[in-house]
């Protein structure tokens, strides 16, 4: 059975605070200067927590940014455009645990020629227990990890995202530190609706950002491997005072409430070192990179291992097929 390295979501939050006293090697390396002017990015799950912060700060360093999000906001659109002092943002459907309207953004985007530059899979959750979704699936697995396999498939497929163009784009995957030490992944119960309480919920929290940490740097070697430079990379913003345990129960919720607000970043800062990855001239050329807020680092070994991500990738699609869905092929 698939577990992850925690099985504690206070214990899993208390040891977040350890990151904030490590040095990061990085941080001096963003500066004013590193700009998407004029470039598209779309963040999925933009309308709170980190994938907010980054719509402000992305869109304030001239880039146009898609917020993909599961809600209509418009309140939260236009607080973007205040903060940012931007007009250039807009709000957009897209529900990860939906998989048709994974097809829909993907489509609309191609039909209108747009050219996504960033595509950052922020979007997650944390759940404390399992919930089934209409194809059966279970939601943790579907939003923080299949989901992203069929986005960065069809962002790739269908050229929204276009090898051809001048500036090779980027992917950036949205993980946490806590994937170090999760299981490999576990075959005889992948794509199965696997009941789970708090305890089994946030070590499927942490192993489903392992699977995904290896689905991307399998991208990676798939989209690279005839000299492409696409960069595929995954970072980890460490602790952040955000709302990603909103549904935990009402005791544990408040205590998780009450470590993030006194010991945890802001999403401004924790933004930084993502907006550093995915505009740094550090990063042109470079793929499958791994970093722990402003320091580079290895991910779990495990997510390197080619085996695993042929074998990932194959049941992935095939999972894909048997939901019924069309599975775009990838020709770079
Ligand atoms: N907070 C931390 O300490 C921490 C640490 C390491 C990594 N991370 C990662 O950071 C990322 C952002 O999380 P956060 O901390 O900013 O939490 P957050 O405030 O809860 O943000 C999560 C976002 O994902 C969206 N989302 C959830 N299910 C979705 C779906 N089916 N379709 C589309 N969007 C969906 C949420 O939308 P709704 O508002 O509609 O729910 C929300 O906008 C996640 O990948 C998380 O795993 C967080």
């Amino acid at each position: 059975m698939a577990h992850g390295r925690f099985d504690n979501p206070v214990v899993a939050a208390l040891h977040g605070i350890y990151d904030l006293f490590r040095k990061q090697d990085l941080v001096d390396r963003l500066s004013e200067n590193d700009r998407l002017d004029g470039k598209s990015i779309v963040i999925t799950g933009a309308n709170s927590g980190l994938g907010y912060a980054l719509t402000v700060e992305m869109a304030r360093r001239g880039g146009r940014v898609i917020m993909a999000c599961r809600r209509d906001l418009p309140e939260v659109l236009q607080k973007a455009k205040r903060e940012s002092g931007s007009e250039s943002i807009e709000m957009r459907y897209l529900d990860l645990g939906k998989v048709e309207s994974l097809y829909e953004f993907t489509s609309n985007l191609k039909s209108e020629g747009k050219q996504i530059y960033v595509l950052v899979l922020n979007a997650a959750v944390a759940l404390p227990k399992a919930r089934k979704t209409e194809h059966g699936l279970e939601e943790m697995f579907l939003v923080n990890y299949l989901s992203n396999f069929m986005l960065a498939n069809l962002m790739t497929a269908e050229k929204v995202m276009s090898l051809e163009c001048a500036e090779a784009p980027r992917m950036l995957f949205i993980s946490s530190d806590s994937h170090q030490g999760s299981s490999a992944v576990d075959y005889s119960e992948f794509g199965n609706y696997v009941d789970y309480g708090v305890s089994k919920g946030i070590g499927y929290y942490s192993y489903y950002k392992l699977v995904t940490n290896t689905m991307m740097v399998e991208l990676s070697r798939r989209i690279n491997k005839n000299g492409h430079k696409m960069g595929v990379n995954v970072i980890c913003p460490g602790p952040v005072n955000t709302e990603i345990a909103k549904e935990a129960p009402p005791f544990l919720h408040k205590i998780l409430k009450g470590i993030f607000w006194v010991f945890f970043k802001s999403p401004k800062v924790a933004a930084l070192p993502v907006v550093y990855m995915a505009t740094s001239k550090d990063y042109d050329g470079r793929s499958e990179e791994y970093q722990h807020m402003f320091n580079e680092k290895k991910m779990d070994p495990k997510c390197y291992e080619s085996d695993a991500g042929v074998k990932l990738w194959e049941e992935s699609l095939k999972l894909w097929r048997q939901l019924g869905f069309d599975v775009p092929k990838m020709d770079y």
